[in-house]
């Protein structure tokens, strides 16, 4: 293949990018190698709740919509993230809830209004769902949000009904990172799927972010934790890929960073449910890792100029 779009559409899998919607706007090269190289794309913040909703009932929906604009116009499909977070949730909802000028009743209306309301205004539009994110904890245990404390656990249930109400054609995900290895999140989050599946609620797919390093082993169970989740009937997405390591980059840690970004490649393709791959950002220039991990960064697919890195060539070799 000639590039990341045609080793996609010969694989028969969307290869995606998280996109920031201020330098898509700004950036004409950025623009150009996005468009290039990717046949999905997510926005990196433009479709979360602090992101459409930053005063109640004030809604901001010009990044999101730009984005699915853009994407309509390059032929790309478009994962939607992310619904339910604990996360980036505006200031008027975490400070409601604590001073308790919002109670149980009104968040739980609260929640149904805000899916209803971003599934519906791209109905048609998003080809699958993060619906939930992040909803278990390292040790296996449900994770204490404001969702799980104040609605109790049946607001998983409700948030996928809600979005498939609002979507019917939609793909509704539960999205999670280290489920690529950590066993008591993986056991906890099939439970909950099971769980999900045996009250008739619609959940089509499973995301795993995929934010990996090289300082720690590749997960090499990978592919059977995926099988593992298309054995419930689950389409299967790497959805936030990224591979970090400790700076300076050295070669040595490019050609390692190669094989991750080429193994996690495998390890989807050998999985028949797995339909997806995207990156966490495809150039070094745009990059949430130096901002969250100290003294790591170089994780993305393209350098700084964006031009290709190892790990961009080692991926287009994967058979
Ligand atoms: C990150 C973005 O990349 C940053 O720009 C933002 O400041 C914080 O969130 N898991 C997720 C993503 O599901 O939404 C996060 O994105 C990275 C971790």
């Amino acid at each position: 293949p000639r590039d990341l779009r045609q080793l996609a559409q010969q694989n028969g899998i969307n290869i995606g990018s998280a996109v920031d919607v201020a330098v898509l706007r700004d950036e004409a090269d950025y623009r150009k190698v996005l468009n290039r190289e990717f046949n999905q794309v997510t926005a990196e913040n433009a479709m979360k709740w602090e992101s459409v909703e930053p005063q109640r009932g004030v809604y901001t929906w010009d990044d999101a919509d730009a984005l699915v604009e853009s994407a309509r116009r390059n032929h790309q499909q478009v994962r939607g993230h992310t619904l339910v977070w604990h996360n980036q949730l505006p200031a008027w909802l975490t400070t409601g809830v604590e001073d308790g000028s919002i109670d149980a009743t009104e968040l739980r209306a609260i929640l149904r209004d805000h899916i209803t309301t971003e599934v519906r205004r791209y109905k048609g539009k998003i080809r699958a769902w993060d619906v939930v994110n992040e909803v278990v904890e390292e040790d296996g245990t449900m994770r204490q949000s404001i969702w799980l404390k104040h609605l109790g656990p049946g607001y998983i249930a409700d948030a996928f009904r809600w979005a498939h109400r609002a979507d019917p054609h939609a793909k509704l995900f539960i999205n999670d990172y280290n489920l690529e290895w950590n066993a008591p999140k993986i056991e906890t989050t099939l439970s909950i799927v099971k769980d999900l599946q045996a009250q008739g609620v619609p959940i089509h797919g499973i995301g795993f972010q995929g934010h990996l390093g090289i300082q720690y082993d590749y997960p090499a169970d990978w592919a059977n934790v995926m099988r593992r989740f298309a054995d419930l009937g689950l389409e299967v997405a790497i959805t936030e890929l990224d591979v970090r390591m400790v700076l300076p980059v050295t070669p040595e840690k490019l050609a390692t960073q190669a094989t991750y970004y080429s193994r996690a490649l495998t390890d989807c393709l050998s999985v028949k449910a797995c339909r997806e791959m995207t990156v966490w950002g495809f150039t070094d220039r745009h990059s949430w890792v130096p901002g969250w991990f100290e003294g790591e960064g170089a994780a993305c697919l393209l350098d700084e100029n964006l031009a290709p890195k190892p790990a961009y060539q080692a991926l287009l070799t994967v058979k």
